[in-house]
């Protein structure tokens, strides 16, 4: 495999994406050799600085992780790194931009965008009228794509008019996680699973999405946005898709794609009342994580705006959790729960896949003693897979049921560090191949259908459900699920 020659644009290159995902992912796969010795990383943004400044910048953010030292590979990856200031709000001047890169070379052109959505559409026209793309340009745009689905259709559109969408990528970064792309395998290259994947194997299936963290230095972005949006909408439909999918025929980047986008359309729609009676919405206040005091999302987006104003009544949900079936023939009756929130009690995402109990029970205890099959793919921490057995508890007194699970740790299994999402997404958009990105139909399929639950959110009278931060979400959460006789996976032993 070649290393790759590109220019890699990144507007918004000073932004928190950048620093924390963005170049250390760039950093892993230079140091494997994937990058080119021309290659070169061109930060785009109003920081005003020149190339050693942006260079000190990023030495200063990846020697503030521990965990990865700075060493004598990484000034190689520092000389890679350009700065470019443009104003991508309204500047007319690109020729600094124009200046150091020149007209398209062999060198593969990446527009990274991780900027503001409101502005991919203007940037893009910028770089086409300045010269600086031809056919092999791919431009890579960051979520959130819009705020709804006209908004998306817009940014769409405006990008469209520029590029192909063989040459856009849009990104999920969940899609570049190990664990989901080892649902893919787990799915297909096993013959275990597949005969019992649907409505008669199946109970029901939970995705969840918990973090400790909060909105943070985030608090203004997340404020306009909402769970629903920042999560929902992309990060957990994409999980959901790829669990309930029709096996495709190859890893075809359409293949994969047209399998995903007729799941998304065979969402049952949540409109009307079943907004109310199929989904919750929670705002943390204040709590303790981990035995640390930590304060409300009301209280962070106050200290975020500074002291003046008045304070915030913001009715941004913080956490969603709502159930929806997959109306087709695999999956009829078959709920899917989805929960995501912040100031969780913990960090954990996990996809669970209950089977049915068996058909009849030889074992009168069986139901408390060791509950129908589960399959836990675990996304983090942690990543692997676990698969939840019922076994005879070892001794002489007769068959005594006790759960057990066989747990496969990827991190033990293969010795080795696993990448981080980005690096494999980066790659990918290098080699040109979309499998793993959104196409234009799936992203506006997903708003589609996330749009009636934000119309009726907006009609209600009531905001959303307080929740203590530390703590697993709204009581209402809980009652969601076992209203239909079952629980959240992990919050039966607290
Ligand atoms: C991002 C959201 O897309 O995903 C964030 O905007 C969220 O709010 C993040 O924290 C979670 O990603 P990960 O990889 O840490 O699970």
């Amino acid at each position: 495999n070649a290393p790759f020659s590109a220019d890699i644009i990144v507007v918004g290159g000073t932004g928190d994406l950048a620093m924390r995902k963005l170049l250390p992912a760039l950093r892993h796969r230079d140091r494997a050799g994937q990058l080119a010795d021309d290659s070169r990383i061109i930060a785009v943004s109003r920081a005003g600085l020149d190339h050693d400044g942006y260079r000190d910048k990023v030495s200063a953010e990846l020697a503030g992780n521990s965990d990865d030292p700075l060493d004598t590979t990484d000034h190689r990856f520092l000389r890679r790194l350009h700065h470019v200031t443009i104003d991508a709000t309204g500047s007319e001047d690109w020729d600094a931009l124009v200046d150091l890169l020149g007209p398209p070379d062999h060198r593969i052109r990446v527009l990274y965008l991780a900027c503001a959505p409101t502005l991919f559409g203007s940037v893009c026209t910028g770089a086409q009228r300045n010269g600086l793309l031809d056919e092999r340009a791919r431009v890579v745009l960051e979520k959130p794509l819009g705020h709804d689905l006209a908004s998306a259709q817009r940014i769409n559109g405006e990008v469209g008019a520029v590029f192909t969408e063989e040459q856009i990528f849009r990104i999920d970064h969940y899609l570049g996680k190990e664990t989901v792309q080892n649902l893919l395998v787990l799915r297909f290259a096993n013959s275990l699973f597949e005969p019992l994947w649907n409505a008669a194997g199946i109970d029901h299936v939970q995705i969840s999405v918990a973090e400790s963290v909060g909105a943070g230095s985030r608090a203004g972005y997340y404020d306009e946005s909402g769970a629903l949006r920042d999560m929902i909408q992309n990060h957990l439909l994409q999980l959901l898709c790829l669990v309930a999918m029709e096996p495709p025929a190859t890893l075809d980047r359409e293949a994969v794609r047209d399998e995903k986008l007729k799941v998304l359309r065979a969402l049952a729609p949540i409109t009307g009342e079943d907004v109310h009676r199929h989904t919750v919405r929670g705002q943390y206040v204040a709590g303790a994580i981990h035995g640390q005091p930590v304060e409300g999302y009301r209280a962070e987006l106050d200290r975020t705006r500074g002291p003046d104003g008045p304070p915030t009544a913001s009715r941004t949900e913080t956490f969603v959790a709502l159930r929806t079936e997959v109306r087709n023939w695999r999956w009829a009756g078959v709920p899917f729960y989805l929960r995501t929130g912040k100031r969780m009690d913990r960090r954990a995402s996990e996809i669970v896949v209950q089977f049915r109990p068996v058909p009849h029970s030889m074992f009168p205890q069986l139901d408390e003693q060791a509950p129908p099959n589960r399959l836990v793919l675990r996304l983090q921490p942690d990543e692997g897979v676990r698969l939840h057995l019922a076994a005879k508890l070892p001794g002489p007194g007769g068959i005594r049921l006790h759960p057990a699970a066989l747990d496969l740790s990827f991190a033990t299994t293969f010795g080795r560090r696993l990448p981080d999402a980005y690096e494999r997404l980066l790659m990918d958009v290098l080699r040109g191949n979309p499998t793993l990105f959104m196409r234009r139909d799936e992203i506006e399929a997903a708003w589609s259908w996330v749009e009636p639950i934000l119309n009726g959110w907006g009609r209600s009278r009531h905001g959303p459900r307080p929740y203590p931060a530390g703590t697993s979400g709204p009581a209402s959460a809980t009652a969601l699920i076992e209203r239909d006789g079952r629980t959240w996976h992990g919050d039966e032993d607290d």
